[in-house]
């Protein structure tokens, strides 16, 4: 479980000269409240800069709000950092800021390594987040030969392996073409079942939408919406979000 209360974040704030800075800060989470239970499959949408990075950022501690608290299973983040980061997984937009080794293989140990795990536990972590990407076995490909969408998958398998409570994907379609959009959506979509909490983050909501839980749209920082997908959608496009083209929400493919 994560909780956020009343968390206000600000870019540009002092450290420079004088009252200048006041007049340049930006509030890019401005006073917002909001609980993500365990096992919810959560939509963050808002437009471009309407503060979604930022504020799925404070649920692990990378980013430090200036207000307000967040606690994860109860506790405050800033006092167990650690607890944070092993219970909420974080795949960064892009996934070249992710992966760190020459190989899916040391990808995806790279957190458990640094775990003290077992060598063997270590492989089974990464044969088991591997199989959950559908990319069983391809432990030994160089990352450097893979599709953006393997990429993406591996990206993903790599937080997976540090077995968190949520997984939360920034953008996680950007670049993908279809078949490789699809693909990580099923990827999600069984995760999910098998009760992982998902917090996507998007401006785009054609593909996750019938997935949802919930959808939280943001407006300056702001919570804007709050409801489950099929409420959500009539204010969605009020803050330009995308939504898919009839206007409702499929139920999700079985
Ligand atoms: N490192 C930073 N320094 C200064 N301002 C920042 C920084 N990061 C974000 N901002 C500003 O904070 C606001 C919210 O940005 P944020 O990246 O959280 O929004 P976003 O919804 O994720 O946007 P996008 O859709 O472009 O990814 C924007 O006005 C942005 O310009
Ligand atoms: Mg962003």
């Amino acid at each position: 479980m994560i909780d956020l209360d009343g968390v206000t974040c600000r870019y540009g704030r002092g450290g420079g000269d004088g009252d200048a800075d006041a007049a340049v800060a930006t509030v890019a989470v401005d006073d917002v409240s909001l609980s993500v239970p365990d096992g919810e499959f959560l939509v963050v949408a808002g437009a471009n800069g309407s503060g979604k990075t930022t504020l799925v950022r404070t649920f692990n501690g990378l980013v430090e709000p200036d207000a307000g608290t967040v606690t994860v299973n109860g506790t405050p983040v800033d006092e167990d950092l650690v607890a944070a980061r092993s219970a909420v997984g974080m795949v960064f937009q892009d996934p070249r800021d992710q992966l760190v080794a020459a190989t899916v293989g040391a990808d995806v140990a790279f957190g458990p390594e640094n775990l003290g795990l077992s060598h063997d536990e270590i492989d089974r972590r990464v044969a088991d987040a591997l199989a959950a990407v559908n990319m069983a076995g391809r432990e030994r490909e160089r990352i450097d030969s893979l599709s953006g969408g393997e990429r993406e998958r591996v990206a993903i398998a790599g937080a997976l392996a540090m077995d968190p409570d949520h997984l939360v994907l920034d953008e996680p379609f950007t670049g993908l073409d279809e078949p490789a959009r699809r693909s990580v959506v099923d990827r999600l979509r069984a995760l999910h079942r098998g009760g992982t909490g998902v917090v996507v983050v998007t401006h785009d909501l054609r593909d996750v939408a019938a997935l949802a839980d919930r959808i939280v749209g943001l407006a300056d920082g702001r919570v804007a919406v709050d409801a489950p997908p099929d409420e959500a959608v009539s204010a969605l496009p009020g803050l330009d979000v995308r939504v898919p083209e009839s206007g409702k929400f499929a139920s999700p493919a079985e």
